[in-house]
């Protein structure tokens, strides 16, 4: 029996000079501020991202299984209201909770192509090759893009339902946020949706667990920075001589990650020809992961253009999703 089988293109936006100067700049702007900081999406690398992968199944890390919870619930709902043909998803990852999506959206009878974007190429191959073998027909069109730069040369073919999961929102200060919901509003028509995953503000002990878990997996992930740095920048950076910081600042509702030196020490950047100090205790901030409010955050998708279709919350009140059209 014939069967069809599904494409699968990969499109990159993110060749090595383009990731080199980008890596580059952030990389001289954050380590010459003051205090020290560095960009979040040079966490993911191929080791990066398979540490995000074993930060999910940590039980101290609650948002992966309280999404798929709500998808489980509303995946039906969430097809016959987006009415997509097109599933577009930001951050995309392993694409794991993805597939309660493509398999709602192909029981509705509408789906026809799946377009995940990611900065870290080789996850996002093989989660593309997975997804259109379990999906026949399936047309994948995987985009290696940045969404803070790419957004407007995404594929705008269908009936689009864009889906940013997994809280990834929470990782743009406020700023880089309203720029990012008004650039994503800009480019989607009348009969698109936005599908947002969102942790919600809880209990700060919780909160920070979530963070700093026991077995040190969210330590591994964070100092992964500094050995991408090292390859990459020919730095010198000892990934070990670092703490892991999580802390919660209760003003602004966000995480904070953060690497704390455990000595005074000297980083060399070979590919930067600079010299780095650190003083002992110094704190360096890699992350925020913002939590939020509900109403606050139907606001920010308001101010954005966007209007609210449907607005779910998993049963421990932890994490939200919201259904948003234009
Ligand atoms: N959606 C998945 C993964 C979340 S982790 C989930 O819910 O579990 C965040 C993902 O976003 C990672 O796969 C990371 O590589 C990707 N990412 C981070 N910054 C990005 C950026 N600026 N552009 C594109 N992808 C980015
Ligand atoms: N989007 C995830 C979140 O904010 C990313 C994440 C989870 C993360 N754990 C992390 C980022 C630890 C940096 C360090 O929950």
């Amino acid at each position: 029996m014939p069967v069809s089988l599904s494409t699968v293109h990969v499109i990159n936006h993110l060749d090595r000079d383009y990731l080199r100067q980008a890596l580059e700049h952030d990389v001289r702007v954050g380590l010459t501020a003051s205090p020290k900081w560095l960009p979040p999406k040079w966490f993911y690398d191929a080791a990066g991202s398979e540490l995000f992968s074993r930060i999910t199944r940590l039980p101290e890390y609650y948002p992966t299984r309280r999404e798929l919870a709500i998808l489980r619930a509303r995946a039906a709902d969430l097809a016959a209201e987006s009415g997509a043909d097109t599933l577009v998803e930001l951050g995309s990852g392993t694409s794991e909770k993805t597939v309660l999506l493509l398999d709602a959206l192909a029981s509705a009878g509408t789906l026809r192509a799946y377009t995940p974007v990611d900065v870290d190429a080789v996850t996002l191959s093989a989660a593309a090759q997975r997804l259109a073998r379990r999906f026949p027909g399936l047309a994948v069109r995987a985009v290696c893009a940045d969404f803070e730069r790419h957004l407007a040369l995404l594929p705008r073919a269908g009936r689009r339902m864009v889906a940013f999961l997994g809280g990834t929102i929470g990782n743009l200060d406020p700023v880089a946020r309203e720029v990012f919901l008004k650039e994503l509003r800009a480019t989607l028509r009348p009969g698109d949706t936005f599908l947002l995953g969102a942790d919600l503000v809880k209990d700060v002990e919780r909160l920070v667990a979530a963070y700093d878990d026991s077995a040190g997996v969210t330590a591994a992930f964070n100092r992964n920075v500094l050995r991408v740095i090292n390859r990459e920048l020919d730095a010198d950076f000892e990934p070990e001589a670092f703490e892991h910081v999580a802390l919660y600042d209760g003003r602004q509702d966000w995480i904070e990650m953060r690497l704390r030196a455990s000595r005074d020490m000297r980083v060399r950047i070979g590919g930067l020809d600079l010299a780095v100090d650190f003083a002992e205790g110094e704190e360096m901030r890699t992350e925020i992961s913002a939590k939020f409010r509900p109403e606050k955050l139907r606001e920010e998708l308001v101010a954005a253009g966007f209007k609210v279709r449907r607005r779910y919350t998993d049963p421990t009140g932890d994490f939200t999703l919201v259904l948003a059209e234009v």
